[in-house]
Parts: structure tokens; C-alpha cells; sequence
């Protein structure tokens, strides 16, 4: 039995029949619908969430399956004290598979470690946020054709984003990705990413002005300054509007620049971005589903 608890569990090659597998779903999607029935999904959300468990529960019904879950700690008996590697063996009786997410770095790994049933870490705390990374992995796949062979600016919030750090773990292992990571100096990435890349003699550099890289790139991947992640509101306060992507920017970059957000959006995009054809970060979500869709398929073994 196989859980997901950080893109790195599959190989690129696995990743890759993952991806050929989300294709072929978005192409004939009829194909899959009845894939699951008798399945369930189980969403145990610690955590507040739209797209990420929305959209599993959308790719177990679109595959002909059924749904189990909690949206909230609060409605769950960890309100009354239950620990996860209890709650995920409960679990374990009533569903074939399951989606969590935690605030706790390493939750989901705890659970997998006691569950019966595959677990996927649906983001735990600052950590990972591996289906997220599957989503933007397919997204710049369908989009650019390729996985290797760009400059990617990441900007914004790159020390709390778990989706930054799953994504960074993720490219490293493609060829010719050079990296330009953009933020204020107290939201830099962790220094275990820098030391990684390091090691493996990659290509990265670090600056604060997003208006003077954007000619360079062949992606931006903005992200949320995360406010759930502060130690004070004043520092949040402080670093949340540091970067707004606007027309005027854009107009710095490549014709052919794709914009991408794991969102929700914050103030870091300016509402008048969303009409520009190189803003794929609403197409980024519907290939999310596909994606999970896939990552379901697989873990259940049933392709
Ligand atoms: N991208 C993402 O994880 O969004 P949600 O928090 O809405 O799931």
C-alpha cells in the first residue's frame, strides 16, 4: 500500500504516467466514470480549505465514487481530545482512501503509519503540499509542453509556503530549471531548500525586486503571504502587501509568461491580471482535479 506525502514519493517516471494519466482523463473523461464506484474518500480536513478538498471530493465523484469527511477539527472528536493515529484507524474502517490535511508538520505521516487505507498529506502545516505541487507539475506540463529547460520566478511568501517547498523538492529533479526566488528578506526560503540546491549544483538566485526579473521569466508562481503561519500580526501586517502583480508589470513580461497561484489570492494579484491570457491560475485549479483523479486511480491500484 502506497500513501503520498511528499512529491518526491514517486519517481519522475512515475509522475510522468501519473501526468499521461490526468491527460487522458481531461481528454475523454467518460472513460473514468465508473472507475470508483463501491470507493470511498475520506477528506479529514484539520484545517480550512477550498480547492484542495473540494476538489478531491469533485475527482472521487467524477469517478464514480462517494465521499466521507470532515471540514473542520471542531466537528470532529479531535475537539474531544483524539489523537490522529486513533482517528485515521476509525477512518480506516469506513473508507478506501484518504485525504488530510493538518496545521501539524508531519500529521499525515503519523496517520499513514497507523492507517489501513492509502493516506495523502492534503498540506500539513508550513511542510508539503504534494498534490498541490501534482496539480502545478500538470498545469505547467499541459501548458509549456515540458517540465525542463525554464527560468521560474517564486515569488512572495517562500519561507511559510508549503506549496513553494513541495515545488521547489519537485523541479529540482528536472534539468535546466533555474530558479529566481523573490521575496523580503524575512520570507526567504528555508535554508535546508538553499543547502539542497546547492548540493545538487543547481542553478538558483535570490532577490527582492520582482519588477526587474520579470523579463527573464518563463514562469511566476506567486504565492500568499501566510497570515496562519505568523508569530505576530504586526510582521503580517507589515509583509502582506510587499508584492502586487499588476497590468503595468505584466506588460514587463514575456509574451508567452505563464502566470500561476496554488491560491486563494490574497491582494498579490491585482483582479485586473485575471483577464490576460498568460493568468492560468483558474485553469490551474480545474487540473487540479484531474490530477487528483489520477493520484486516486493510482493509489487505489486501480489502473
Ligand atoms: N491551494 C490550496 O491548497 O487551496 P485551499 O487551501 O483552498 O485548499
Amino acid at each position: 500500500m502506497r500513501h503520498l506525502m511528499n512529491p518526491m514519493d514517486f519517481s519522475v517516471e512515475e509522475l510522468d504516467k501519473l501526468f499521461d494519466l490526468a491527460a487522458d482523463i481531461e481528454k475523454d473523461p467518460k472513460k473514468y466514470a465508473h472507475m470508483c464506484e463501491g470507493k470511498k474518500l475520506a477528506t479529514c480536513f484539520y484545517e480550512p480549505s477550498t480547492r484542495t478538498r473540494l476538489s478531491f471530493e469533485s475527482a472521487m465523484i467524477n469517478l464514480g465514487g462517494s465521499v466521507i469527511g470532515f471540514s473542520d477539527a471542531g466537528s470532529s472528536s479531535a475537539a474531544k481530545g483524539e489523537s490522529v493515529s486513533d482517528t485515521i484507524r476509525v477512518i480506516s474502517c469506513f473508507a478506501d482512501i484518504c485525504a488530510m490535511r493538518h496545521p501539524k508538520e508531519g500529521a499525515p505521516m503519523v496517520a499513514a503509519s497507523r492507517s489501513g487505507i492509502p493516506v495523502i498529506n492534503a498540506g500539513d502545516g508550513g511542510h508539503q503540499h504534494p498534490t498541490q505541487t501534482l496539480t502545478d507539475l500538470l498545469t505547467i506540463r499541459s501548458l509549456k509542453g515540458r517540465l525542463d529547460n525554464f527560468t521560474i520566478g517564486i515569488c512572495g511568501d517562500l519561507k511559510f509556503g508549503r506549496t513553494v517547498h513541495s515545488l521547489v523538492n519537485a523541479l529540482a529533479r528536472y534539468d535546466k530549471v533555474h530558479f529566481v526566488f523573490i521575496s523580503p528578506e524575512e520570507l526567504r526560503i528555508p535554508s535546508y531548500l538553499r543547502e539542497m540546491l546547492w548540493d545538487k549544483a543547481l542553478s538558483f538566485e535570490e532577490v527582492i525586486r520582482l519588477e526587474d526579473v520579470m523579463p527573464r521569466l518563463d514562469l511566476l508562481y506567486m504565492t500568499r503571504v501566510q497570515r496562519e503561519r505568523f508569530f505576530n500580526e504586526e510582521d503580517y501586517v507589515r509583509l502582506k502587501d510587499f508584492y502586487v502583480l499588476t497590468k503595468e508589470k505584466m506588460e514587463r513580461a514575456r509574451e508567452d509568461m505563464l502566470v500561476l497561484h496554488p491560491l486563494p489570492r490574497v491582494n498579490e494579484i491585482s483582479v485586473e491580471v485575471d483577464d490576460d491570457p498568460r493568468a492560468v491560475y483558474f485553469k490551474q485549479v480545474q487540473y487540479g482535479v484531474y490530477v487528483r483523479m489520477a493520484l486516486i486511480l493510482t493509489l487505489l491500484e486501480l489502473v
